[in-house]
């Protein structure tokens, strides 16, 4: 029984309703400057590092509450129940993403070793904290992960995996034995949950299945009412994040003194939502289009005019 889109009882139906707002801006957002993104290696590298140690600290923390017991706390026992219920290896990503970070030669030992310093980036570190603080004050607010980072990844997830398919032209840079195909299945195993695609929706489906089963009578209403209040509150942490990563991303490319400046000026000003930029941007380039025209004319006339009293 996979709650149909209109079941209004559906606690992940409940989360998507209270979160579409968050998603409309986190999805505008990306969806503008993914293009741009995904034609450099250290951006992309960067997503991932942040999503390893996003899965990897909401794993550690269901780790513990599946390897809890009767005798521990109460809620933390009651959440074992519910996890157990839904909750598949094969959705786990902390592995995953490490492949892909360790592909690009990415030591995951010293992220881990940032993140226990408390040395992340500010938003990257704020999340963090805030998954260990609340998952440690309620355990069953780990319900909202489960729901909205996870299954990010079958919908946008895809498509970014696609956009990231069509520019991955850096790839080239990296001299390696593999086929093209085995290149990209090398890099992109965060997104994979299975080598069958069918597999990979029979899985979504059953998890959506047994999350709805587990969860319509197995919490209060105040219980699903801090769920949907987490899930807001990971989307608002997770656009910071993309700006985070963006903007240290600026920081970078400004810092190179080659193509990559002009090539990212361009991207940002051909991507930007801001008016203000775009009617900037339209205003200059209409200049340059009519500079390059007068000289056009000019050089013609004059052309005209010396060949005309050449003939003279
Ligand atoms: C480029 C950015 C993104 C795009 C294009 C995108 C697109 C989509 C699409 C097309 C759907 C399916 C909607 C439907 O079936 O009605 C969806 C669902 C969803 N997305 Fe996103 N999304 C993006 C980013 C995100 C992010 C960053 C998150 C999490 C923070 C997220 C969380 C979700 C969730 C939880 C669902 C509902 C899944 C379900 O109930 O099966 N999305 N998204």
């Amino acid at each position: 029984m996979i709650p149909s889109p209109t079941d209004t009882e559906a606690l992940a139906n409940r989360i998507n309703l209270h979160t579409r707002d968050a998603h409309n801006k986190v999805d505008t957002r990306l969806s503008i400057k993914m293009a741009f993104v995904m034609r450099h290696d250290f951006i992309y590298i960067d997503i991932l590092k942040n999503f390893f140690l996003i899965f990897y600290t909401i794993e550690s923390n269901i780790n513990s509450i599946l390897n809890c017991d009767e005798s521990d706390n109460e809620q933390l026992f009651r959440t074992r129940e519910i996890l157990n219920q839904f909750y598949v290896n094969e959705f786990r990503r902390t592995d995953k993403t490490a492949q892909d970070l360790h592909f690009f030669q990415i030591d995951t030992d010293k992220l881990l070793q940032e993140k226990l310093d408390g040395s992340l980036p500010p938003r990257l570190n704020e999340f963090i904290q805030y998954i260990e603080y609340n998952v440690q004050k309620d355990p069953l607010t780990i319900l909202a992960y489960c729901h909205v980072l996870y299954l990010a990844l079958f919908a946008g997830g895809k498509i970014f995996k696609s956009t990231f398919m069509r520019n991955m032209g850096f790839l080239n840079n990296y001299k390696t034995e593999l086929s093209q195909r085995e290149l990209i299945l090398n890099v992109t195993n965060f997104f994979y949950f299975s080598d069958h695609p069918q597999e990979e929706l029979k899985l979504k489906l059953k998890y959506k299945e047994n999350y709805e089963l587990a969860t319509r009578n197995g919490l209060t209403e105040p219980e699903k009412l801090m769920i949907i209040d987490t899930s807001r509150d990971i989307f608002r942490y997770v656009y910071n994040i993309f700006e985070e990563i963006g903007q240290s991303n600026r920081e970078k490319l400004l810092s190179f003194r080659n193509f990559r400046i002009i090539s990212f000026l361009l991207d940002e000003w051909k991507y930007d939502t801001d008016n203000s930029k775009s009617k900037s941007l339209k205003f200059m380039f209409g200049i340059i289009k009519y500079t390059l025209l007068i000289i056009f004319f000019f050089l013609l006339w004059t052309t005209i005019k010396s060949l005309y009293s050449l003939t003279k």
